[in-house]
């Protein structure tokens, strides 16, 4: 499987850095990263990590700038993209197609080709502007996984609350994360 992780500069860059280290443990699977200016600028206000340290989890590492790398086409085949943290902004460039970055042209050529695009837009609160554009990346054919807390499985920290979310993200992909705690549902 080939995945392109997109990460932009919404809050919550080490969303990013934990699911291309998660795929780490799925030797299959090949990680093509992205890293968008904006998430550059907010990965120091955010973690001690450097950009170095997120690209050292990824297989390939693409410059957001270079619109000639292999995932700007649709013949380069992949499995699809994940953008996570998803910025405002470029959901807002993915419902109209403006793919002025990497990161926009790579979901641009996922979503033509009919390859799943998972977006983890994050922003609070959401202007109708940014709701409206979430909608309409979902009537496009994006799938929504908005990063929010859960309650119901044990998640007493913000690290297993990070792994939930990424479990959530990878079931889209049919990968079933070992270390995801699912509902076991109850008996009447
Ligand atoms: C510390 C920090 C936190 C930010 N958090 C958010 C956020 O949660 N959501 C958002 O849409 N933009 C956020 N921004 C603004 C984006 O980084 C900015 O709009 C950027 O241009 C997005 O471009 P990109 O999608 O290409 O990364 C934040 C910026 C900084 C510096």
């Amino acid at each position: 499987m080939r995945l392109i992780i997109g990460i932009t500069g919404a809050s919550g860059v080490i969303m990013g850095y934990e699911m291309l280290k998660k795929l780490r443990e799925y030797p299959d699977v090949e990680t093509h990263l992205i890293m968008s200016d904006g998430a550059v600028r907010t990965l120091p206000f955010e973690t001690n990590l450097t950009v170095k340290d997120v690209e050292a989890m990824a297989d390939v590492v693409h410059d957001s700038h270079n619109m000639a790398a292999s995932v700007s086409s649709g013949s380069y085949r992949t499995d699809g993209m994940i953008i996570i943290p998803c910025s405002m902004k470029t959901v807002a460039g993915i419902a109209s197609g403006y793919a002025d970055n990497l990161i926009l042209r790579a979901a641009d050529v996922c979503l033509k080709e009919g390859r799943k695009v998972v977006i983890v837009p994050r922003e609070m609160p959401m202007s109708r502007i940014h709701l409206r554009n979430i909608k309409e990346a979902a009537d496009y054919g994006c799938t929504v996984v908005s990063p929010v807390l859960t309650f119901y499985n044990g998640a007493d920290s913000l690290q297993k609350q990070i792994g939930h979310i990424i479990g959530k993200i990878l079931m889209q992909f049919r990968i079933d994360d070992k270390a995801f705690v699912a509902w076991k549902g109850v008996s009447d």
